[in-house]
């Protein structure tokens, strides 16, 4: 008999809302609940945390036995980090989403650098410190510009590129004298700069095995023109130019199969999904900038557009080791996301405001991420609010329709950067 899927996603973000839409067109799915979701799914499906915990074992436990969940996805990273995945392990429940021991490779800069290192990964030089004085007294005599990241999760601020030596000392007076990381900036990488076009690579692996979805470029910065503060992401599309197939075969070379092999021989393969940040050279040579132990957002909301197969028996085979060895089957053409964020994001975002979101048309598919549903009525309640999605034969359709749509969007003390995609265009 077909195996059929009681899924249990874990996450509140676009990206989860999008792996949502994805399971739920599976023919293997049996039934779906999310925790703790956001205004965009139906009330139905949502778990609250008088039902389930992902921090109290015992309670996390009682869920899943009770409902008969048979597959755990996880989204975002902390719960990877802090061990969710090996609590499913102990019960025999099969995760998509890494081990704590994997998830380092986002956990620590220093855990992931250090692993590079033994597999000859292309990466930045670096060097390790626990204290301000000798991280000060190196840096002094490196030249710039210089990157400062404090070693552990630091939803995505913990990196600073610093151009000046007084962005350097501030950034290290920020982790270790104002402790602004907590325990996150107890170590800190220095690394140097690296040239380049910057794009994504998803990665679904079972720590042997692993299948690639197309490369991905993310718009970072907050304003047009790749200006303002860093985000976590203001819009995205896919597949980047910029991986050719040649890059992207030295990619898998130098890059994805020397970490799995690593992995594997540390005695712990690696299952999951493992994002790859790479920086692309003139040349056409990649660098790797960073690993992540979980999808991307809002890369995944694109992405996941170009998938031409049912999702569910993927995730399942990377979380119980059973991957095809083959290439995952996608569509033809181009997808984009425009994220929609509050006045404010990414220091201090509005909320609350009433948003008007007319039905999907057409290719377009809009994402819910910082929404909630107040009696019915949608209110923006975080800082990246929707992501507009699309797909089309080219980049250029898939864009224009992300971007007439949004304008149907009413949507108060919101802004949107209006050069998505442009790059390759
Ligand atoms: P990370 O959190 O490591 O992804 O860093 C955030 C952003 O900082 C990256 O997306 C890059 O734009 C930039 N960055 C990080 N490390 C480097 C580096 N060694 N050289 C140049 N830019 C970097
Ligand atoms: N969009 C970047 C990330 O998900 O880390």
């Amino acid at each position: 008999m077909e195996h059929k899927f009681k899924v249990l996603l874990i996450g509140s973000g676009g990206r989860e809302h999008a792996l949502a839409d994805a399971i739920s067109k599976s023919k293997s799915l049996e039934s779906l609940r999310v925790f703790p979701g956001n205004g965009g799914f139906s009330k139905d499906i949502l778990l609250d945390s008088k039902e389930i915990s992902i921090t109290d074992k015992s309670k996390f436990f009682d869920y899943l036995k009770s409902s008969g969940t048979n597959l755990v996805v996880v989204g975002p990273e902390d719960p990877l980090v802090n061990g969710l995945s090996d609590w499913c392990a102990e019960i025999g429940i099969p995760c998509f989403g890494p081990s704590a021991y994997c998830a380092q490779v986002e956990g620590s800069k220093h855990f992931a650098k250090e692993m590079m290192k033994r597999a000859k990964v292309p990466t930045a030089s670096f060097a390790v410190f626990t204290d301000h004085e000798s991280a000060w007294s190196y840096a002094q005599k490196e030249i710039l510009p210089l990157v400062v990241k404090a070693d552990g999760l630091a939803a995505g601020k913990g990196v600073t590129v610093a151009f000046e030596m007084k962005e350097v000392k501030q950034a290290l007076d920020e982790i270790f004298l104002e402790s602004k990381f907590g325990e996150s900036g107890n170590k800190v990488v220095l690394e140097s700069f690296l040239e380049g076009e910057e794009a994504s690579l998803f990665v679904i692996t079972d720590g042997e095995r692993y299948m690639c979805l197309p490369a991905a470029q993310d718009h970072k910065r907050a304003y047009d023109g790749d200006i303002g503060p860093n985000t976590g992401g203001m819009g995205a599309y896919a597949p980047a130019p910029i991986v050719t197939d040649s890059v992207l075969s030295k990619v898998k070379e130098l890059v994805i199969e020397p970490m799995l092999h690593e992995f594997k021989a540390a005695g712990h393969p690696y299952k999951g999904l493992l994002y790859v940040g790479l920086m692309i050279t003139k040349e056409g040579n990649p660098n790797v900038v960073e690993f992540n132990c979980r999808f991307g957002d809002p890369e995944t909301q694109c992405v996941l557009r170009l998938l031409d197969e049912d999702i569910l028996p993927i995730f399942y085979a990377s979380a119980v080791g059973n991957l095809p060895e083959r290439n995952l089957k996608l569509k033809e053409g181009f997808s984009a996301i425009v994220v929609l964020a509050a006045k404010g994001y990414p220091d201090s975002p509005q909320k609350g405001m009433p948003l008007e979101i007319p039905s999907n048309e057409g290719n377009v598919v809009v994402y819910h991420a910082g929404t909630k549903n107040q009696d019915g009525e949608i209110l923006a309640n975080g800082g990246r609010i929707l992501g507009i999605t699309s797909c089309g034969s080219s980049l250029k359709y898939a864009i224009n329709d992300c971007y007439a749509f949004i304008g149907k969007i009413k949507a108060p003390d919101t802004f949107y950067r209006k050069d998505i995609g442009r790059r390759a265009l």
